[in-house]
């Protein structure tokens, strides 16, 4: 197998949702040459299915200390009091950039930008678009934008050298590649593939978090996987549920059991809008009381269900559930990775070289539990700051001189998810926890990554520009190399899934505590 092409950039970001988008756009705008890279297409991400909205301070009856204050008690005393002050009073302009680009938010009668209520949050401070199409949105302004994104273009490895990181080892369609470049930018999400449900894309396979851990970085907090209370539940079958965004709760929604009885009364004086954490574990206790598998959301109260929240009616219908007649079965599924790889507020990680942004990162905002809706708030602020921050590393020298050949180990995809899905999920137990330990350990094998090894690469061989409209560095690979490249991308997908699920069972095994989202 040989490399089929190559490039030289100043950045390279993987990840094409909100926080690489924001991050490439940023160090564009600056001048960097970008190699933007996602391994699926332009809305495989977890941003386009974002519902509810963009936590950020309203104009008025709101403050940066409230949202400071409802960040930090809904993440259980683990949030950094520095990062989420830094990353909240970053809001507003954050999104105002990204009105700049075009994004549309949805306006209330008085003609001002509308703002629904999540929980856990003191007032109604999340804007919206499309009603319940967020992300959508914010993916779409994005996309619009125009950069320039390698699409099914996957990050293998990330390659350093005695000055920190140097290049990327790439697999896509037209076979293997490298890009030479002293800067990457991880942003490739989170890790709900771990789990059998979840609200996340296929493509959340924890990719950023075992780049990162080959790299040599840390991470931490992994324990924190957030489990969102309503998710459409219907009998059978695995995979991505469709969500039920909290602000069918912040509009009047209420949760009540197969007995009608309400699941959060006397749990916390918020109700049903307290913090996730709280209402997931109020449901995972109240089915295990009475041997169900789900609960119910009532929506029936709500006027006008269908235009407020379009996508989720559409959900419901295509379910054979009319969310404004009927009850809605819900159950909670993973969600959201709150820890990761650990960066400052501009998403430097301990490498020289390598930053991280948006879902993959841990920059201390969530804690031990994410406050609904500081998500995209995230990705746009951090994604904005890492892309400036990788101007630092103009002028260091980088060049991948030699590929060594390189393992992995991984357990198959379905142990994995049986072992988390079955031990890791909302409520855990230490014998629980080493039951999955030893079950992943046991199904693990050590495999060669299909691909270019002992290459030595030739000066001649790089292409002059990182644009891949642009640049002479696309040659297509032969069949038998496409098919290698396709091969190591799964093999590399596994192999993260395995790493992060040892990483996350050995960060909850060590946490012998309840806190957050981290129930023991
Ligand atoms: P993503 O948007 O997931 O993008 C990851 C990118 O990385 C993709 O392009 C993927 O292809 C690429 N990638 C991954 N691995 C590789 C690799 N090895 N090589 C190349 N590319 C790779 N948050 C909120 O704040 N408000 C909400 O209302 C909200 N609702 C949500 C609803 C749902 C159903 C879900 C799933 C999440 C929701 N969240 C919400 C969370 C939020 O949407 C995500 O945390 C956020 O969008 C993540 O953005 P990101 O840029 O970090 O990653
Ligand atoms: C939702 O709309 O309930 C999801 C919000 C989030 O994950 O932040």
């Amino acid at each position: 197998v040989r490399i089929t092409w190559e490039a030289e950039a100043d950045l390279v970001v993987i990840g094409g949702g909100v926080a690489g988008l924001t991050a490439a756009r940023t160090a564009s705008l600056r001048g960097l040459r970008v190699l933007t890279s996602s391994k699926g297409g332009p809305t495989d991400t977890s941003t386009q299915y974002a519902q509810g909205g963009i936590a950020v301070v309203a104009p008025r009856g709101d403050s940066v200390d409230s949202h400071v204050h409802d960040t930090v008690e809904a993440g259980g005393g683990l949030c950094d009091g520095a990062a989420v002050r830094s990353i909240v009073e970053g809001g507003q302009a954050a999104v105002a950039a990204l009105t700049d680009l075009g994004a549309v938010f949805d306006l209330g009668r008085d003609g001002q930008i509308s703002r629904t209520r999540e929980g856990g949050h003191s007032t109604r401070r999340i804007i919206h678009a499309g009603g319940d199409a967020t992300g959508a949105e914010v993916q779409r302004a994005l996309n619009a934008a125009g950069l320039p994104v390698r699409f099914g273009a996957a990050a293998l490895r990330v390659v350093t050298g005695a000055d920190g990181v140097c290049g990327v080892v790439m697999a896509s369609d037209k076979g293997f590649g490298v890009v030479h470049t002293p800067a990457v930018l991880l942003a490739t999400g989170g890790l709900g593939q771990l789990y059998a449900l979840s609200t996340n894309p296929p493509g959340a396979t924890g990719d950023g978090v075992a780049l990162a851990l080959w790299a040599g970085a840390a991470a931490a907090d992994l324990e924190f996987v957030q489990f969102h209370p309503t998710v459409l539940y219907t009998p059978g079958g695995l995979g991505r549920r469709p969500l039920i965004s909290e602000a069918v709760r912040g509009e009047g929604a209420i949760l009540v059991d197969s007995e009608g009885d309400s699941v959060t009364a006397g749990v916390h004086p918020r109700g049903d809008l307290a913090p996730r954490d709280v209402v997931s574990r109020a449901i995972a206790e109240r089915m295990r009381a009475l041997g169900t598998d789900h609960v119910f959301l009532d929506a029936r109260s709500i006027d006008g269900f269908a235009q407020r929240f379009p996508t989720i009616t559409a959900s419901c219908l295509s379910a054979g559930i009319d969310p404004g007649a009927q009850l809605i079965p819900v159950a909670p599924a993973a969600h959201y990775q709150c820890g990761g790889v650990l960066t400052d507020t501009h998403g430097r990680t301990g490498v020289p070289g390598l930053y991280a942004a948006g879902e993959v990162a841990r920059t201390g905002l969530h804690g031990a539990n994410r406050l609904a809706s500081n998500s995209l708030l995230e990705g746009l602020v951090v994604g904005e700051r890492a892309g400036a921050a990788a101007v630092e590393r103009l002028g260091v020298r980088a060049r991948v001189d030699e590929i060594e050949p390189w393992t992995v180990e991984f357990a198959e995809r379905s142990v994995v998810q049986q072992a988390m899905t079955e031990h890791a999920s909302v409520v855990r137990d230490g014998a629980g926890l080493a039951i999955a330990s030893a079950r992943v350990d046991a199904a693990m094998s050590l495999v060669a990554v299909p691909g270019p090894v002992a290459r030595t690469l030739d000066e001649t061989d790089v292409g002059p520009a990182a644009d891949p409209r642009r640049g002479r560095t696309q040659e297509s690979g032969s069949g038998r190399e496409r098919e290698s490249a396709a091969a190591s991308l799964r093999t590399v997908e596994d192999a993260a899934l395995t790493l992060t699920a040892r990483a996350l069972l050995t960060a909850a095994a060590a946490r012998a505590e309840s806190r957050g989202c981290h129930t023991r």
